[in-house]
């Protein structure tokens, strides 16, 4: 038995669909844990480009079961379609499991997530409107409903008569919107939970199952580090853990059970939405990143923005998440850049900071410390062995590895799930 975790080690969107996507031949049991459909996960099959928003990204490979964990919050509708756009290259049959404890992401949840935003005006999150935040603040608040009553009718119209009342003040008395109703609600999603019950089940015990019986898995964190609602940019994070640690208490496979953690890890940075970004840049070298790097957002379209290599936030993503490796991508973006920037430190009022700090105040007014290496100008889409990249290139790396103390043992050049070095 392995269990190799996948996350994101910076803003997200590092290519963790792609690496997955790649790491899926062989392996047995791909589990998604946290987020929902604010996630955009881009894989390449057969040279077209799908997005998943909810199911693992091991979806396009045969013999791989693909588990939504208790974690995630799910959309019926959005998942759904989801299902029926995979099913045009590869039919879903029983390598789909959903967990009956989700939470599911209501209607209003969606409305909610907008009406704060305009309420919050400049200081908005700049989020997915997804309805994220708002579905994981009920479950906080166990004013939500799971999978388990969505697809049990009398529970369904129990908990809606339960949690309703608190939803339609806050639309009503705060926002002075229309209120929602229990059966519009259920004529709506009931025949939605019908299509999706044959989906659901207990994912705990087919984990365990699974462990006990030695299959190899990979854990499918989305969102990325520095978006994790306890360690990430607060307030400007998404409303779960996506660090390592969102592994377990979104699934159910135990720490003790997890081998190698991989941090996903883009060869520069991107960030989408509002929040501190210390090495953004706004120059030429930012709009390079941006257009080699294709950085438009794979769920909302939005550009992403671009920056230098922050070895600071590397080396506190090595930390918390225990990473025992990366995976460092789109490597190929940076061909062309006479030099390649790293940073080192921060600097804040006079003062040197190593250590990646929480105060929000330091963040969005620190000076990075730039450390610069010499460029490469090679095509490096078609290596496929570590020797074979421009020595520049290879410095480069072995720098990053230094500064972040975690070797580098995948190294994406290309979006297809082939182009990848292995060390
Ligand atoms: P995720 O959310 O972490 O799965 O990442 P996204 O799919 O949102 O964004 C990553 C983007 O980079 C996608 O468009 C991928 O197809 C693309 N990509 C992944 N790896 C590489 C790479 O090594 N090189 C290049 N050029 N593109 C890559
Ligand atoms: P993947 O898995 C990049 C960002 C949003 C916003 C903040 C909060 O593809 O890497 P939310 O809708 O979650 O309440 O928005 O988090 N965000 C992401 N950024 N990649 C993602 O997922 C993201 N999921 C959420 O842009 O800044
Ligand atoms: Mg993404």
């Amino acid at each position: 038995m392995s269990v190799r975790v996948i996350v994101g080690g910076q803003w997200g969107d590092e290519g963790k669909g792609k690496v997955i996507d790649s790491l899926s031949e062989g392996m047995d049991v791909v589990v998604r844990p946290q987020g929902g459909a604010n996630a955009g996960h881009t894989v390449i099959f057969e040279d077209k480009k799908i997005v998943l928003h909810l199911i693992p990204s091991g979806i396009l490979h045969d013999g791989v079961l693909n588990i939504i964990g208790n974690g995630v919050v799910l959309e019926p509708e959005n998942i759904l379609s989801e299902i029926a756009e995979v099913n045009k290259y590869r039919k879903i049959t029983n390598n789909l499991a959903i967990s009956d404890a989700c939470h599911i992401v209501m209607p209003y949840h969606k409305r909610l997530d907008k009406l704060n935003e305009t309420l919050k005006g400049n200081d908005k999150i700049g989020t997915t409107g997804r309805g994220i935040g708002p579905c994981y603040s009920d479950k906080i608040a166990r004013n939500g409903i799971r999978m388990s009553d969505l697809i049990d009718p009398v529970r369904f119209r129990k908990r809606l008569e339960a949690v309703l009342p608190f939803v339609n003040r806050l639309l009503v008395d705060i926002f002075n919107q229309t209120p929602e109703d229990v059966d519009s609600i259920i004529e709506y999603m009931s025949p939605l939970a019908q299509q999706l019950k044959p989906f659901v089940c207990d994912t705990v015990s087919l984990i365990h199952k699974n462990l006990a019986a030695g299959k190899n898995f990979l854990c499918e964190g989305a969102q990325g580090t520095f978006l994790d609602i306890d360690f990430g940019t607060y307030p400007y994070v998404t409303s779960s853990n996506c660090f390592s640690g969102g592994i377990s208490t979104g699934s159910g496979v135990p720490p003790t059970a997890i081998k190698e953690v991989c941090g996903i890890t883009k060869a520069y940075i991107t960030r989408v939405g509002e929040g501190p970004f210390p090495t953004e840049l706004f120059d030429e070298d930012g709009k390079q990143l941006a257009k080699v790097g294709h950085e438009f957002g794979a769920t909302t379209g939005r550009p992403r923005r671009c920056g230098w290599f922050d070895a600071v936030l590397g080396l506190y993503s090595t930390r918390i998440n225990g990473l025992t490796e990366i995976a460092l991508t789109k490597l190929d973006v940076l061909s062309g850049f006479k030099v390649v920037k790293i940073c080192v430190a921060y600097q804040y009022q006079g003062k040197r900071y190593d250590v990646f700090p929480n105060s929000l105040e330091i963040l969005e007014n620190l000076t990075p410390i730039y450390e610069e290496l010499p460029g490469w100008t090679e095509d490096i889409t078609g290596v496929r062995k570590f020797e074979d990249l421009p020595l520049n290139a290879q410095k480069y790396i072995k720098r990053l590895e230094e500064l972040i103390q975690v070797p580098a043992k995948i190294i994406s050049v290309a979006p297809d799930r082939t182009a990848i070095i292995t060390r």
